[in-house]
Parts: structure tokens; sequence; C-alpha cells
């Protein structure tokens, strides 16, 4: 008899974006005459840098003709992207990474996704509240946890990001095995300074834990005393997993490349003690379920460390930053407490009440869509993330809307 993956029964029946849709859809059929304006959904909305569409161009008629034609690539990705990668986001830095040691994949959401499969089912998983949605639904599905009560799940160990904390939590007093981060953060906007990652590095060492470093947004870092990499942190090599994405930093929600890198001093226990690889146990996987990236889209990733652009995506992110001070500016005049804007593309305002109640408010009466902060965890509540992705026109009219809707 066929049967189902009880675990997935445990998932939270209500999906965040759906039940803004629902609400948003309901609005607008009431009043089609008020259009609204998103600053909610974390997609980006300017298009892709000229470097990257000339290198897609490239690479496609390349593979019009016989004799530069493509087919199957390296599962890993191609060495022209591993060895720019390995240079640019980590050897300028001063972080010891090898194009070997980087997996180019289709997403940065599949690979923290798809990461806790290699670990044991029965670890100890800490994970950060507010949060991104991925770490915690994919431990569900893959049973690490108890049933949902008071919207949090049995087993995880939760880590308050609070106003108390500055939304970045230190090091529990417990130990815990599999530890996610993600610095810049969705939700909140905070990034982590040296020493606090540094406090977790250490963590991760004297527990043998370790550490799932999400950097999908380190382009928006602009404080030069903030580490970009989690290897920039000593003895990191030994503890961390680091997951980037070109999403964000160039636009690529709808073209698709990412990738995860798994230092080789990287080691986790078996069943009877011994250290193993994991990027060899990775590399299995990889190779097991993936076939790799289009051979077009990856060159248009290569073209990120192209002069020209490096100066195109740093000009990107410098966009979307400045519809961020617009709106914590805008914010601040407002007498709301916020973080997050000035490294990062999302701003998590402190609203001083509930957070659905503070979302039906901006959509009724300014006909502008935020995310309530509830929807990432129990310490969201009493927040709202806005994003900075979109127009300057719209984010222009929004806030003129928010100020005159909210006083
Ligand atoms: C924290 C975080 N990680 C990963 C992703 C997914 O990135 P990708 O588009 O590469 O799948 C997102 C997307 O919004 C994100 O917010």
């Amino acid at each position: 008899m066929i049967r189902l993956n009880e675990h997935y029964a445990k998932l939270k029946a209500s999906y965040l974006f759906a039940d803004i849709a629902r609400r948003v859809t309901a609005y607008t059929q009431a009043r089609p005459d008020r259009p609204v304006i998103r600053l909610g959904i974390g997609d980006v909305t300017e298009p892709l840098p000229p470097a990257c569409i000339a290198a897609l161009h490239a690479a496609t008629d390349e593979m019009a003709s016989r004799a530069t034609f493509r087919g199957y690539g390296p599962e890993q990705g191609y060495a022209f992207l591993r060895e720019a990668i390995a240079q640019h986001d980590f050897q300028a830095r001063g972080a010891k990474i090898d194009p070997d040691e980087i997996f180019v994949s289709d997403g940065a959401k599949c690979d923290v996704g798809n990461i806790q499969e290699i670990f044991a089912p029965d670890l100890r998983i800490a994970i950060p509240d507010p949060v991104y949605p991925v770490y915690i639904d994919t431990n569900v599905m893959a049973g690490r946890t108890g049933p949902n009560v008071d919207g949090r799940y049995q087993g995880i160990l939760y880590l308050d990001s609070t106003a108390a904390n500055g939304y970045v939590p230190a090091p529990p007093a417990e130990p815990a095995d599999l530890v996610y981060l993600c610095f810049p953060n969705n939700p909140t906007g905070a990034v982590a300074t040296h020493a606090q990652l540094a406090a977790w590095v250490d963590y991760a060492r004297r527990h043998s834990a370790l550490l799932l470093f999400d950097a999908a947004y380190e382009s928006f870092i602009r404080d030069p005393q903030i580490p970009h990499s989690i290897y920039e942190i000593d003895g990191a090599r030994d503890v961390a997993i680091e997951f980037r994405s070109y999403s964000k930093v160039a636009g690529f929600t709808g073209l698709r490349c990412a990738y995860t890198v798994i230092p080789k001093t990287l080691t986790a226990r078996d069943a009877a003690g011994a250290a193993q690889s994991v990027h060899a146990l990775w590399n299995r996987r990889h190779s097991t379920k993936f076939n790799g990236v289009a051979y077009p889209v990856q060159r248009a990733a290569a073209a990120v460390y192209t002069a020209e652009g490096r100066q195109q995506t740093r000009a990107l992110a410098d966009f979307y930053l400045g519809n961020a001070r617009l709106i914590r500016e805008a914010m601040g005049r407002l007498g709301l407490k916020c973080v997050g804007g000035d490294n990062a593309p999302y701003i998590w305002v402190n609203t001083g009440r509930d957070s659905w109640e503070f979302f039906d408010l901006l959509l009724n009466k300014a006909q502008v869509v935020c995310t309530p902060g509830a929807g990432f965890g129990r310490c969201g509540e009493g927040h709202v993330r806005i994003s900075a992705f979109n127009s300057r026109e719209n984010v222009v009219a929004a806030l003129a809307r928010i100020a005159a809707a909210v006083k």
C-alpha cells in the first residue's frame, strides 16, 4: 500500500506568502480603483547586468554550433566559474577556499534545503527565530522534529533574535549539532560582527557542531568591519558550510545559479565515531541527484567577476540600498524603531503592535504590502519586514502613502 511521509503532515498548514496573497487579492478585488505597491516578497525588480546578458548571449551562440556546443558539464560546475569564485569571493578576502571546494547549483534554496539529508536523522538542530522558513520546514519533512505546538516545533533549539540581542543570537549554553545562521539576515537585515561569528565558530569547535552559514545577501554589506564570509574567521574551515547565491547580487532569481562551499577539512562522525569527509559525502549526493547548471547560466555567473560585472553588480546593490535608506528614514520619521537596511535589502520594523494588524493597516489604508513578522517565527511578532526590492518610484510613492496612513 502506498503511504505518505507522515512528517509532512506536521508542516504548518498555511504558508506565509499564500496568506498574504489571499489578503491582497481580497483587497484588490474589493478596491480595483486603488492599486497596491508590493514591498513584501524578496524578489528583485531590476534586470540582469549588461555584462551577464552579454555572456549569456555569447554562450547561447556557442551552443548553436557543433564545434562549441556543450552537453552535460561537470556536476560540480565548470572550472572557469569555480576558479573565479574561489579567487574573488574568498581568496581576495584572505579566506582559504579552493575551487574544488565549491559546488555550483541552481539555487541556495535547494542547497540549504537539501544539505540536511547527509546528516543523521536524530541530530539536535539550532535555528534562529525569526527565520527563512526553508531551514525549519526541510528538517520537519526529514522527521527531525516533533509536532508544532503553539507555533514552535518540538525538538528544535530556537535561537531568539530580538531587540535585546540586536537581532543577532549568541551561542546558547546547551549543545547543538547543526546550527543555521544567516547574515546579512532574512528577515531582520541584521549583520554579524567578526566577534559574533567567532563566538559561533568557537561554539561549533567546542561541541563538534557544524554551522550552516547562509550568505545569500553578502553583496549588500557595505560596512568594512563586517565579514562577508564565515571563512574570514579562523578555524571556520573545520566547522562551517557556506551558501551563496547569484539571485540578489546579480538579479538571477529567474535565471538560477548559486553555490555551496564545503571545505575538505570539514568532517562529521560516522556511526562508529570515525571522522568522515563531509565534502566527499556531499559530492556523492550532488553528483547522484544533480546534473549541473546550464552552461550559458554559468557563463553569465562568471561575468559577475569581470571588471564590468563587478562595477554593475555593485551599482545594482547600491540602488536597492538607496531604497533601503529611504525606507529607514521614513520609519524613523514615524517614530518606529527598525534594524537592517544599511547592509541588507530588508528593513525590520518594530511596529509596537500585532504584526498582522500592522500588515492590514498598511494594506487597507496605504495600499502597501509588507510581510508580517509573525510569519517568520514567534520572535517576529510585533514586527514587519519591508523589502527594498522595488523601483525608486514605487518606494517613494509607498513611503508617502505610509506616512499619511500611520500617524
Ligand atoms: C536567506 C535566503 N537564502 C536563500 C535564498 C534562496 O536563494 P536562491 O534564489 O539562490 O534559491 C533566499 C531567497 O530569498 C534567502 O532569503
